[in-house]
């Protein structure tokens, strides 16, 4: 029986049996080791912690990353915990806020970063830093008179199955006149990419598509025939209203921040522009020599589900992935969708390659003897033996994901030097009624690989892992977390 088929009364006595004396014992130890060091941080709340605090942030608003970092958070946790500045690192740097943010506080930042998306986002910030304001406000008024579905396009977009049909024609033909107009008619390198941004930023507005929680939510107008409900997003905007909106926005910050004297002057005393790598944390940590950072802020993908590579499908085929790329790319990320799978065997002849397999078992020794997290592991593959979970993969996933954790948070412990800060940025889950403290097992990893835990900060009120959860199992608060490690 699915677990989204039980009546009330059914759910309740399971969520009793769930709470038999014994059945969480290991999860309850946990908490108590980390009893004293959870505590709440009225600073850190949950806006300021999200993108929802990037709203009015010039640059930051240009894009919505909804997994983004605020501006303001950056400043905080570096103004609050680190002493000087020096060598940042952020493992999942996603749209580099942690890497723009500390950089106007002078901090030398490196990011890596597996999505063509974030690094899309990192570079056209980088380009807005550079670019002649007075020459792209020219471009911008020359296009305003061109009509781009008169140009013919050289390399239209090329859909997958997911994001088919999402443009209406005569968008989709404006679109690829647009960016083919900005590939033959504008030289700067800067401006090209900034005017091609703003395209990019809008793919949203201009479709009938909404991202929506773990997908893409399809508008009844596409016209696609697997829509059962009669979902309507509201206005779909023409790509010139789109465009023009989001040429504004971006020439007003940029106007807005070239006045910002403060900035500039801490930018240009920064020797080093921003490092951003694009590939994957798992293969990139390891290339990185000991004692390499002094501060590493970072937010994993959480635990939940959340297909980045299908949110941001339609952004990822603006960037010419196709089917297969997008699929590997889906396999290359951080263990966190029921489609992963395990990524061990790769891992094993990549440090066996490099000749340090021991420090690979050594990770794969923490996750294996984690006594919390096997139990939750014990108790989710026992559901599914009865075929209780709503999909048998779930617990491979979560296994996946506390491995390569594992893995990452060893790295970083490597490569952090001596007094150096971890801050790391993740929520709670639970799956079937089974929590899963991912800040406290986290924090059991980073002790197992030589840092110790200073504070779990925990933010305002955590949250149900879904409404069908809620439902079943109650409302019950999930942390949503800050901690912080030190070496
Ligand atoms: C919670 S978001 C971080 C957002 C970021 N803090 C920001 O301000 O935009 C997690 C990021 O990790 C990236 N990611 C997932 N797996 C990765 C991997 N194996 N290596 C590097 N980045 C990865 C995702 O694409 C996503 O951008």
């Amino acid at each position: 029986m699915e677990v989204a088929e039980l009546t009330l009364e059914q759910a309740t006595t399971l969520e009793d049996e769930c709470r038999n004396e014994g059945h969480t014992l290991h999860r309850d130890l946990l908490e108590k080791k980390y009893e004293s060091l959870i505590t709440h941080n009225p600073k850190l709340t949950r806006t300021l912690v999200s993108f929802q605090a990037n709203k009015n942030t010039p640059y930051y608003r240009w894009f919505k990353y909804k997994e983004g970092f605020s501006a303001q958070m950056v400043h905080y946790l570096l103004n609050t915990l680190a002493k000087k500045q020096g060598a940042l690192l952020d493992p999942f740097s996603g749209t580099g806020a942690a890497l723009f943010a500390s950089q106007e506080s002078g901090w030398e930042a490196t990011g890596i970063e597996l999505l063509p998306v974030g690094c899309a986002i990192t570079e056209a910030r980088q380009a807005a830093e550079q670019v002649d304001i007075v020459q792209l406000k020219k471009e911008i008024e020359t296009l305003s008179c061109v009509d781009f579905s008169t140009i013919k396009s050289d390399s239209p977009i090329q859909h997958i199955a997911i994001t088919e049909g999402a443009f209406s024609r005569d968008t989709e033909d404006q679109l690829n006149g647009y960016l083919t107009y900005c590939d033959n008619q504008i030289e700067d390198a800067h401006i090209k990419t900034l005017l091609r941004f703003a395209a990019f930023c809008i793919l949203e507005r201009i479709s009938y598509t909404r991202k929506d929680g773990q997908y893409l939510r399809w508008d009844y107008r596409a016209g696609r025939t697997r829509v059962k409900s009669k979902f309507n997003k509201g206005k779909v905007y023409t790509f010139e209203e789109a465009l023009q909106l989001q040429l504004n926005l971006m020439v007003e910050d940029l106007l807005y921040e070239d006045m910002d004297l403060f900035k500039k002057e801490n930018l240009s005393n920064t020797e080093q522009n921003i490092r951003l790598i694009q590939g994957s944390c798992l293969e990139e940590l390891c290339k990185f020599s000991e004692e390499s950072f002094n501060f590493i802020l970072t937010s994993p993908p959480y635990c939940n589900r959340y297909d980045y590579t299908r949110t941001y499908a339609l952004e990822l085929v603006f960037l010419n992935k196709n089917e297969e790329e997008v699929k590997h790319l889906r396999q290359q990320m951080l263990s966190c969708t029921v489609e992963n799978k395990e990524k061990v065997e790769s891992l094993v002849t990549q440090y066996a390659d490099m000749k340090r397999e021991d420090f690979l078992q050594k990770a794969i020794f923490a996750f294996e003897n984690h006594n919390a997290l096997q139990e939750v592991l014990y108790w989710l593959n026992t559901y599914n033996g009865k075929g209780q979970l709503n999909n048998s993969n779930i617990p491979r996933m979560i296994a996946n994901y506390f491995l390569e954790m594992a893995l990452v948070i060893f790295e970083m412990s490597r490569i952090l030097k001596s007094g150096g800060k971890v801050a790391m940025v993740n929520d709670n889950v639970r799956y079937a009624g089974e929590e899963i403290p991912v800040d406290l097992i986290l924090s059991d990893f980073a002790e197992a690989a030589g840092l110790s835990t200073r504070n779990i900060w925990v933010l305002g009120t955590g949250k149900g892992n879904s409404s069908q959860q809620m439902g079943k199992y109650g409302r019950a608060e999930l942390r949503k977390c800050v901690y912080i490690w030190e070496k």
